[in-house]
């Protein structure tokens, strides 16, 4: 599976727009990540775009929320170490976040929404004027976009970055795709 077979399947099966915008954020943070790590670019990029692709197929259901979507990625031709990641992502299932590439999934989803809501707050509404000191400052604000659960970004220390690294990578990886995410 190529990434444009990859995004094919995630428009075929999510239609909320703001949802497929969600999961490019966190493939260019995935990215990101993996170049500062040393992994696998594809590989990680493609975990980060498939990750909620079962978001609408299960409806809410948080107990088979991302068990389909392994599955999905597994179908695909996903790797098995991208099926986990996505798997064990949802901490609904209780699995343990065993490798670099789950730890890395599981705290940069919730970093797209805390830099989305970022540059929305702005009078112009753009991703570009965001700095990287602003998003650090709304970080801390926990009413702010509550939904991007602190605790969940901060396990970037498991990776072994700090906070204001990884919030520098992550808003530099999503300018990188301001036009994919009309931000
Ligand atoms: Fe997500």
């Amino acid at each position: 599976m190529n990434r444009e077979e990859a995004l094919d399947s995630v428009k075929a099966n999510v239609e909320n727009n703001n949802l497929v915008k969600h999961m490019l954020a966190t493939e260019a943070i995935m990215r990101a990540l993996a170049r500062r790590l040393g992994e696998d670019g594809e590989e990680w990029g493609l975990t980060g775009l498939l990750h909620d692709i079962d978001v609408e197929l299960t409806e809410g259901d948080m107990k088979s929320h991302s068990k389909l979507g392994a599955d999905l990625a597994r179908e695909m031709g996903a790797s098995e170490a991208t099926a986990h990641a996505i798997l064990c992502h949802n901490e609904a299932h209780g699995i343990p976040l065993e490798t670099k590439l789950d730890k890395a999934l599981f705290c940069a989803d919730p970093l797209t929404g805390l830099i989305i809501a970022a540059a929305l707050v702005r009078p112009d509404k753009k991703l570009a004027g965001v700095e990287a000191k602003s998003v650090n400052k709304r970080f801390k604000e926990k009413s702010f976009a509550a939904g991007a659960s602190r605790e969940q970004i901060a396990s970037c220390s498991e990776l072994g970055l700090e906070l204001d690294e990884f919030i520098e990578l992550g808003l530099k990886a999503m300018k990188g795709i301001t036009a994919g995410l009309g931000l």
